[in-house]
């Protein structure tokens, strides 16, 4: 399909997901939709978790404290994530836990969250036509491999969804996690080593 012909299914999804009522209902769940962003022609597709404060700001995917390590680690590896990927989520609204203070704390989406916003990805996928999606996070990875799938022992391999090719690695904000406790070195090695898979299926722009 020509880049116009995405851009107006892409609109329509847009439309649906800023519609979709039943999302915002749910306990938890925020009400401002962050849309997805990239390369509509990619061969890539980066999915994550959902969206955190600053996504939820901008209205954007990945554009917080994890968005900046992701973007700088495919820069490393020559790849521009604006023109290189198409970037989006597994649910499109926050998932949130209300503090006593009244600050809003993170939360991994429920299944039915999940659910809600399934059909979303689906139709994304299915217009985008990716030949790798690279699910970050575990969350992420069960979306395209079971719940069973288990990231710490099974990153960094591919694996076969409806013929497209699934390489699952960690989410950047575990990493930045991992590496505030200090204890980041070897899962910041594994999640540039899985990102550099990439290339098996991508080649970088010259
Ligand atoms: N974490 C995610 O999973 N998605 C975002 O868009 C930002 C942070």
């Amino acid at each position: 399909m020509s880049k116009i012909g995405k851009s107006q299914v892409i609109k329509q999804i847009r439309e649906d997901i800023a519609n979709c009522d039943f999302c915002r209902m749910l306990a938890g769940v925020g009400d401002i939709p962050v849309f997805p962003r990239g390369n509509l022609d990619a061969a890539c597709m980066l999915v994550g978790e959902g969206p955190g404060e600053q996504e939820e700001k901008q209205q954007k995917p990945f554009v917080g404290a994890a968005g900046r390590l992701l973007e700088e680690t495919l820069k490393n590896l020559g790849f521009d994530i604006e023109h290189d990927f198409y970037i989006t989520n597994i649910v499109k609204y926050r998932s949130f836990n209300t503090l006593p203070s009244g600050r809003k704390a993170n939360k991994p989406p429920t299944v039915k969250h999940i659910n809600a916003e399934r059909d979303f990805l689906e139709r994304e996928i299915a217009i985008i036509k990716p030949k790798l999606i690279v699910a970050l996070g575990a969350k992420a990875s069960q979306w395209f491999l079971g719940k069973g799938f288990k990231l710490t022992q099974d990153h960094g391999k591919f694996y076969n969804w409806h013929g497209i090719e699934v390489l699952p690695t960690y989410h950047p904000a575990a990493i930045l996690r991992a590496r505030a406790a200090g204890n980041g070195g070897e899962r910041v090695q594994d999640f540039k080593q899985d990102l550099q898979k990439i290339k098996e299926i991508i080649n970088p722009p010259l």
